[in-house]
């Protein structure tokens, strides 16, 4: 495995959408586990593929330490509810923001072994499957935040300021 370089905001290909991914070959396996590993790397909770520079439906989370998703051509099939997440990026370094996000998804798609899998989630976990897809689209968080603000004057008792 080997670390991969983030862009950050400046780079214009984070705002643009990302094509299929298709099958899941030894290659996007390689890739996935690079991302794993250049998240964890960057104390982030989720890193999609445009984030390393590759134009494809994508991206890895973990949420709670050791509870690792790999999410290849997901879909948001549905979603209810409504919160409020104070949200960082591991391509926005610095920043934090106040985005309106689904209190609860169900996504859809395949794992790192091409195999079809379906989940609901719900609070933290939900935002940052929100988030990562996003990336997807070419939507950064700060493209819905109601404010943006620099994370050290964040809440220190917010506990979701993680950057995805
Ligand atoms: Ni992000």
């Amino acid at each position: 495995m080997a670390l991969r370089n983030i862009v950050t905001n400046e780079d214009p290909i984070l705002k643009k959408v990302c094509r299929p991914v298709g099958e899941v070959t030894p290659r996007i396996q390689m890739i996935l586990d690079d991302m794993v590993e250049t998240m964890r790397d960057a104390n982030g909770v989720g890193l999609a593929a445009p984030q390393v520079g590759i134009m494809r439906r994508m991206f890895v989370a973990e949420p709670e330490p050791e509870k690792v998703y790999c999410f290849v051509d997901p879909e948001i099939v549905s979603f209810e509810g409504e919160q409020e997440s104070t949200e960082g990026c591991l391509s926005v370094p610095g920043f934090v923001g106040k985005v309106m996000r689904p209190e609860k998804i169900v996504i859809r798609g395949r794992d790192r072994y091409g195999k079809e899998k379906e989940f609901t989630f719900e609070g933290f976990e939900a935002v940052v499957m929100c988030h990562e897809y996003d990336h997807l689209e070419g939507i950064l968080y700060t493209d819905k935040a109601s404010e943006v603000f620099p994370a050290e004057q964040a809440d220190p008792d917010a506990a979701e300021e993680q950057d995805e």
